[in-house]
């Protein structure tokens, strides 16, 4: 009696610490990261000739307010300010240390004329292009270069008016890829918040080669049958936060990414470092949280908590195929809830899409310390399909506390993967139910390099903590 109550004791001690760490890890990532700073200069979009009738095109408006403000760039930034209107443009780039604010019923409209989108070359991780081969439209509001940015409003809008260009994707009459609503490159100190961004032709928010970026009270609005209208997809980034974001579109509401392929592979820019919590979405196409299945740059340290997931395809999912090479390692997804999904958990080893013929077949990606836990979820069609590639077992995948009801009277299909489940409901698949007498460690969402180099003594006894608890758990 005594002895257990004392190893309780000590497990009760070990998870505190455990909770802890992951309450710190999630916020080290953006550290530093002011949501808002004081602009000692502000311009009105009005006092550079815009006409906020939907009608009048504003491009030049725009630019020249941002040519003029880049005087401020060394005098704390400055502020541009949208008033209340309807604000028609073509695409036009930001500068540092700049704040593009809307007002509540500001909303700025992308045109839909195709040539007010210049052309630009394809990002060097993409190679040919991402959707035709050749150069691609640029966004609507881009930035390259760039560090200290907010873009934010009183819940102000940009609608990038994407039907258009949806029609010219669905009758293949595009010249160049579709271009994004927003899409930051090579930038650090990244605030995008508190605004809705509707329609977008392509992915709405897109921070490539960035870090210290944050993005924090947006709507994202498309149709649920839009193509490719992504919500978040950090790409090539590291150090991101996304929080308290309501999405509702055609494809993944988070995607994380990392380069396509042979130039994925060669660009070597992966994602990490990347903190999600509390995400409401709704996919018709997609999945609440998606990896890849641009992943060739590899994906790791990822913490993603608080994911409410409805009418939704799928609710977590990995994206890749042999020839992406990379990884998707260190991924921590916690306190699910799903209502009406078609598939809880999706793991494709096969996904397919090659940039071109010219991508290596032996490059096989590394999938592995997957853990998925504190799921919830009812009207459920398959709770998952889990599957590796013949060669390349996808391993560590963990899942734990998941309970779902299932329709399908084969609720999950696993092949090719290892890992542990503990409190699995409906029972999962053979794959992951580890023999008691090996020691399963899950990864905790505390960061390797913090738990596995910096404290290796600690590791030790975690893992001969974890092993009686998960065992205790399991009877
Ligand atoms: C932007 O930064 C990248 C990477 O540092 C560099 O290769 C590129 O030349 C820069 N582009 C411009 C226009 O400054
Ligand atoms: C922002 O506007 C969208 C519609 O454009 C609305 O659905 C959402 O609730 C609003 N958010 C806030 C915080 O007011
Ligand atoms: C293709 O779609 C665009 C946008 O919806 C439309 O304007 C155009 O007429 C269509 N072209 C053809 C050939 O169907
Ligand atoms: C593609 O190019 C053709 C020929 O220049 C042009 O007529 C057409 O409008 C372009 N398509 C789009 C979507 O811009
Ligand atoms: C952004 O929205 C959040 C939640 O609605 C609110 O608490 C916060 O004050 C807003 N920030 C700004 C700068 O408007
Ligand atoms: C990731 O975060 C850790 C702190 O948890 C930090 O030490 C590390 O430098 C970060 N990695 C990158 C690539 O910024
Ligand atoms: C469930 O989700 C599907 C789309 O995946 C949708 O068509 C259907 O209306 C939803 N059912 C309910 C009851 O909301
Ligand atoms: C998985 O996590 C363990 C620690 O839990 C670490 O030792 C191992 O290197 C990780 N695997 C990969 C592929 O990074
Ligand atoms: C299991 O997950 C649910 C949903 O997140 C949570 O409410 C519950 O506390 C978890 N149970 C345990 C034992 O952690
Ligand atoms: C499981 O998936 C494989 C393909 O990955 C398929 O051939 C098999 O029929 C599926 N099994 C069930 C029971 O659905
Ligand atoms: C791959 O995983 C399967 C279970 O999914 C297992 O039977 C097989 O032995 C593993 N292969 C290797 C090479 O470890």
């Amino acid at each position: 009696m005594k002895r257990s109550a004392s190893l309780f004791q000590v497990l009760l001690v070990f998870i505190t610490m455990v909770e802890i760490q992951w309450s710190t890890v999630s916020s080290i990532y953006c550290k530093d990261m002011p949501p808002n700073v004081y602009r000692p200069h502000s311009v009105t979009i009005t006092e550079f000739g815009a006409i906020g009738d939907g009608v009048t095109l504003n491009t030049k408006a725009f630019q020249n307010a941002i040519f003029y403000l880049n005087s401020f760039a060394d005098k704390g930034g400055a502020q541009l300010f949208v008033p209340a209107g309807r604000w028609l443009t073509g695409s036009f780039n930001l500068i540092s240390h700049l704040t593009l604010s809307l007002d509540k019923d500001a909303v700025i409209i992308g045109s839909p004329d195709s040539s007010h989108w210049p052309v630009i070359d394809p990002l060097p991780s993409y190679g040919r292009g991402r959707e035709l081969p050749g150069k691609r439209h640029q966004s609507l509001i881009f930035g390259l270069n760039l560090t200290d940015v907010i873009i934010t409003g009183a819940n102000g809008s940009i609608d990038g008016q994407g039907a258009i260009w949806w029609g010219w994707f669905r009758n293949h009459t595009l010249n160049y890829t579709r271009p994004h609503l927003v899409e930051l490159m090579y930038s650090t100190n990244v605030v995008i918040s508190n605004l809705t961004f509707k329609n977008s032709p392509f992915w709405n928010i897109h921070p490539v080669y960035c870090s210290q970026v944050l993005v924090q009270h947006v709507t994202i609005l498309a149709p649920l049958n839009s193509p490719n209208t992504d919500g978040v997809s950090p790409d090539s980034s590291t150090n991101v936060c996304i929080n308290h974001c309501y999405v509702r579109n055609g494809d993944d509401v988070i995607v994380i990414k990392s380069g396509w392929d042979e130039y994925g592979i060669s660009f070597a820019q992966p994602s990490s470092n990347i903190s999600i919590s509390d995400i409401t979405g709704e996919t018709r196409g997609g999945a609440g949280i998606a990896f890849g299945s641009e992943m060739s740059g590899g994906i790791s340290e990822v913490r993603a908590v608080g994911l409410r997931i409805v009418n939704s395809l799928h609710g977590i999912r990995i994206k890749t195929a042999p020839g992406r090479g990379g990884y998707v390692k260190n991924v921590y997804i916690a306190d699910v809830s799903m209502d009406n999904v078609s598939m809880a958990i999706r793991i494709t080893g096969n996904y397919g899409e090659h940039p071109d013929d010219k991508y290596d077949r032996t490059a096989l990606p590394v999938i592995s310390n997957i853990t998925i836990k504190d799921v919830v979820g009812v009207n459920i069609g398959v709770a998952g399909i889990l599957e590796g590639i013949q060669g390349d077992n996808f391993s560590n995948i963990c899942l734990s506390n998941v309970s779902l009801s299932v329709q399908s009277a084969h609720p999950w299909n696993c092949s090719l993967i290892e890992g542990y489940s503990n409190s699995v409901i409906p029972e999962s698949c053979e794959q992951l139910k580890s023999n008691c007498r090996q020691t399963p460690i899950c990864y905790d969402g505390s960061g390797s390099s913090a738990m596995h180099v910096q404290q290796p003594r600690h590791t030790s006894s975690t893992s001969r903590l974890l092993n009686p608890l998960l065992e205790l758990a399991s009877f």
